[in-house]
């Protein structure tokens, strides 16, 4: 059943990044523009104490990395804005340097090879090309160069099974490397993360997760992800399919297993809507998904505080669609119990898509066509 809708998924995707429109779209260009203004604001810039912040609060310096939630956004290189002319295979309206500006510290990408060079793509590198991976590393390292008392993590779907070596001369080349942080178990959970000051005055400000690889010491800070992380199911539909159930990894029972194991939990809180040949992310009902409500269904205020009370324990990552839209950084200050500061104020603004045209769309889509992309998908797999 999955695996069906993903096929969808990728057909339809990939029709709409090569035809849309960017007349569409015109709300969107606006909402760019606006924002395009305001990045020269840094994030870290200081409050009217003294208190330096870490993480966005002076409060978070000395609590455990895992005992803090990070708010992280789901493909931050796939963007849906002029340059991809706003194509329905875009998670994101702004990109990863202004998604850290805004108080976002965890940046998940896909990473695809394409002419042996790693490249940051949606599904297929036809469908949306995000650049090269060394080339968004560099703009993160050169965020948290001016950032130095931030800590950021890295989620990297390994969509075509590459080595840690090949990362690693990636992480190298970029600089990024020298802010890699290695754990005390490299094999395994660490039940007690060390603080966010002792990552930052270490300046091992960097957490790199990556899923799958196998470990590999001459790149200490390359961990493997599920050796570490437990993640609730991704792609859902519905808004009641938000549980705190564990997904993956699949070696271990339950939710609860992993977090008395030493685990920490993610829990991917997007939303897809179903169209006639696809599941594709749901736009129209962003507002109530990414809402910092705590009681509204569907909400990640919602999902993050349930988790919260049913694991026992903060979920310590939440990976979102469209993140300046809730915003969807006020649920990680909720579940934090801070007050966020020095953030850029980002446009809330929602692109919705017009459903006329998009009828339209799906019956202009050949049988032949859609055949193509779902052989491109089963032979690239993964999907997030
Ligand atoms: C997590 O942080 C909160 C707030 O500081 C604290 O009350 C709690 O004891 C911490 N939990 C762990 C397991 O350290
Ligand atoms: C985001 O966009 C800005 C402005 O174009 C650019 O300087 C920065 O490198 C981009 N960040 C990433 C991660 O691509
Ligand atoms: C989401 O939005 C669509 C389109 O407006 C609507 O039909 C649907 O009922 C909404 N809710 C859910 C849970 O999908
Ligand atoms: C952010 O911008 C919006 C829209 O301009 C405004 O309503 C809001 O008060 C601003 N928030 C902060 C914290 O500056």
């Amino acid at each position: 059943m999955k695996a069906f809708s993903y096929l969808a998924s990728s057909a339809l995707l990939c029709w709409s990044f090569s035809y849309a429109s960017p007349q569409v779209y015109q709300d969107a260009v606006s909402a760019t523009t606006l924002v395009a203004s305001q990045i020269t604001t840094t994030a870290s810039a200081s409050t009217s104490t003294s208190t330096i912040a870490c993480n966005n609060s002076p409060l978070l310096c000395d609590r455990n990395y895992n005992n803090i939630t990070h708010m992280g956004a789901h493909d931050s290189f796939a963007l849906r804005d002029s340059s991809t002319d706003y194509t329905v295979a875009g998670n994101q309206f702004y990109n990863a340097t202004l998604a850290l500006s805004a108080g976002l510290r965890l940046l998940q990408v896909q990473a695809h090879l394409s002419d042996d060079v790693i490249e940051l793509c949606h599904t297929t590198c036809a469908l949306l090309d995000g650049g090269t991976l060394e080339s968004y590393l560099s703009s993160v390292k050169t965020w948290m160069d001016a950032n130095p008392n931030e800590v950021v993590t890295l989620l990297i779907v390994n969509s075509d099974d590459q080595t840690a070596a090949t990362f690693g001369a990636v992480f190298a080349s970029s600089g990024i490397s020298t802010y890699g942080y290695t754990p005390t178990s490299t094999t395994g959970p660490v039940a007690t993360w060390p603080t966010l000051q002792t990552l930052i005055t270490a300046n091992t400000r960097l957490v790199t997760f990556i899923a799958s690889i196998t470990y590999d010491e001459t790149y200490p800070y390359l961990l493997s992800e599920f050796d570490y992380v437990f993640e609730t199911a991704y792609g859902q539909v519905d808004f009641t399919d938000f549980t705190c159930d564990l997904d993956r990894p699949t070696t271990l029972s339950s939710a609860a297993v992993a977090v008395s194991s030493g685990y920490m939990g993610l829990l991917n809180h997007f939303k897809e809507e179903v169209q006639a040949f696809a599941d594709i992310p749901d736009v129209d009902n962003i507002t109530t998904t990414n809402s910092p409500s705590t009681s509204l269904l569907g909400a990640v205020g919602t999902h993050g505080s349930n988790c919260k009370t049913e694991w026992g324990v903060m979920p310590t990552f939440i990976l979102v669609d469209f993140w300046n839209v809730g915003p969807s950084v006020e649920t990680a200050d909720i579940l934090n119990v801070v007050t966020g500061t020095g953030r850029t104020n980002v446009s809330e603004s929602v692109v919705t898509q017009s459903s006329e045209s998009f009828g339209v769309s799906l019956q202009e889509i050949g049988p032949g066509r859609i055949a193509g992309w779902a052989l491109a998908a089963v032979m690239l797999g993964n999907f997030i």
